[in-house]
């Protein structure tokens, strides 16, 4: 009876072994709590990104629109700090020409949304002027309105129709009209610069000197440039000190371990990245990355009348502002990391995001490169080939070459996630 009870486990100790290693050995608390994604919970989470935006789309327009933004604790509009114009903190973006309303344009028809977007189109033509005193800085304007007018504009006109005959009727070109004249007022501060880089602010003639600084370094968004693997390490980075205070402090210092610069004004920059590493690898873990930064959101910035900036991350006081990139960005990439059959998605159309999110369309006219070299594989984006003689022919099965291995186990070993975590303090 013994020997066969020691052969028994002889022979049963190996196999229990072997298929513990083959189911279940390799996988500890990170692969369980990041392998899958329901499909139930995808929905929920995108009607979660919907409700978000709508929260603070809606009050806007009804406590503070035309004015530039929302305070969304007490519920009322802010416009330029006239009093103190040297409070660039507020005056270089706010120019008392409805900022938030223009610059959500485009997000109105990713959300499906045909009917407030016209009514939004045509209250920008109605009462956006930009014939103002006021001194703006070059680069946001240029990102945050005329990127958004010029978006409106082709997304309005585009023959292709992507998102639905989204056409006006007496639509005459205006929104084409108030960017060339906001761009004519900008074009001072490209003059007479030795560096050939635009003076910063500009107040109609009068340019205002001094250099801001261009940096080039290659943070999550480094998947633009196709350095994937790159983008998945240092995005792992930021989604762990996302996860230990439930936001992004303006400044992290690795040598301490801590944040130096504290408050969170709700940017887009770790969502965005999440939403195009999705599409780049399909991997469920940036869906769980996006549910957490969607709850934590909820969580810790959800005000009165919409989502006010983080004045501390640790103690997570509030500051009564609502910066207009969190509804035209940060809203924008949650509702798209969860939302599989956006028309921003299907392969036949081609879009890129500007610096603030605005979709532009392209086509072929404006293009110089092969795409293929740049973006190896984005499924929606550009995959096209140009043929030897210049014309273009669409082929997508690069997109499908995401291996399996990459769409179903986790980005990082988890090893070094655990590393990564424990660098940032989380246990
Ligand atoms: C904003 O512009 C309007 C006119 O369009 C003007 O009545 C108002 O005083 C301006 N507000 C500020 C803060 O400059
Ligand atoms: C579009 O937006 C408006 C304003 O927020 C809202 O009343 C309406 O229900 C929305 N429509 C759809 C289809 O979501
Ligand atoms: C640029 O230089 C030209 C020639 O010196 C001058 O006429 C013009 O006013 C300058 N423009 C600005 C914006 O300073
Ligand atoms: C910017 O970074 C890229 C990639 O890291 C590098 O190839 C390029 O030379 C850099 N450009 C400048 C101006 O430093
Ligand atoms: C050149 O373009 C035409 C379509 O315009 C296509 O039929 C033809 O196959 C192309 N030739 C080559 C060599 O790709
Ligand atoms: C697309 O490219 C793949 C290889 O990259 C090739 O096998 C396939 O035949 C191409 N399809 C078309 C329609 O060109």
């Amino acid at each position: 009876g013994k020997h066969l009870t020691t052969l028994i486990g002889l022979i049963l100790v190996p196999i229990i072994i072997a298929y513990y290693h083959l189911f279940e050995g390799d996988r500890d608390e990170y692969d369980r709590r990041y392998s899958s994604f329901p499909d139930t919970l995808k929905l929920k989470m995108k009607g979660m990104a919907k409700d978000m935006f709508y929260f603070g789309y809606d009050n806007y327009m009804k406590y503070a629109f035309p004015e530039d933004e929302l305070n969304p604790i007490d519920c009322q509009g802010r416009g330029p700090d006239v009093i103190n114009p040297s409070n660039i903190n507020i005056n270089d973006v706010l120019g008392n020409y409805s900022l938030t309303l223009i610059d959500t344009l485009d997000t109105l028809l990713v959300l499906g949304n045909v009917s407030e977007f016209h009514r939004a189109v045509k209250l920008v033509i109605d009462t956006v002027s930009f014939d103002k005193d006021s001194t703006v800085q070059v680069f946001e304007v240029n990102i945050r309105i005329l990127g958004s007018l010029i978006s409106a504009h082709i997304l309005l006109t585009d023959p292709k129709h992507p998102f639905g005959d989204v056409g006006l009727d007496d639509y005459d070109n205006e929104l084409l009209h108030l960017a060339h004249d906001l761009a004519v007022r900008l074009l001072p501060a490209f003059e007479n610069t030795s560096t050939g880089i635009p003076h910063p602010r500009v107040r109609r003639e009068r340019v205002e000197g001094d250099l801001r600084l261009l940096n080039n370094n290659s943070g999550p968004l480094s998947v633009l440039n196709g350095d994937v693997e790159e983008a998945i390490c240092m995005h792992a980075f930021y989604y762990a000190i996302w996860k230990r205070f439930g936001a992004l402090p303006e400044r992290y210092n690795w040598q301490l371990q801590a944040p130096d610069v504290l408050f969170y004004p709700l940017r887009p920059e770790l969502v965005e990245s999440t939403y195009l590493l999705y599409q780049a690898t399909k991997n469920p873990f940036y869906l769980h990355v996006g549910m957490d930064i969607l709850e934590s959101l909820e969580k810790n910035a959800k005000v009165r009348c919409g989502y006010a900036t983080l004045h501390h991350v640790v103690d997570k006081s509030k500051e009564d502002r609502m910066e207009s990139f969190f509804l035209s960005e940060t809203c924008k990439y949650l509702y798209l990391l969860f939302d599989d059959d956006n028309p921003l998605h299907k392969s036949e159309n081609k879009y890129i995001f500007t610096t603030e999110g605005h979709v532009v369309p392209i086509d072929e006219r404006f293009r110089e490169k092969q795409w293929n070299d740049l973006f190896p594989c984005e499924e929606g984006v550009v995959t096209d080939q140009e043929t030897s003689n210049g014309s273009f022919s669409i082929n997508n099965s690069n997109c499908d070459r995401v291996s399996e291995e990459r769409r179903y186990s986790l980005p990082l070993k988890s090893v070094y996630m655990r590393q990564i975590d424990h660098m940032v303090g989380l246990f």
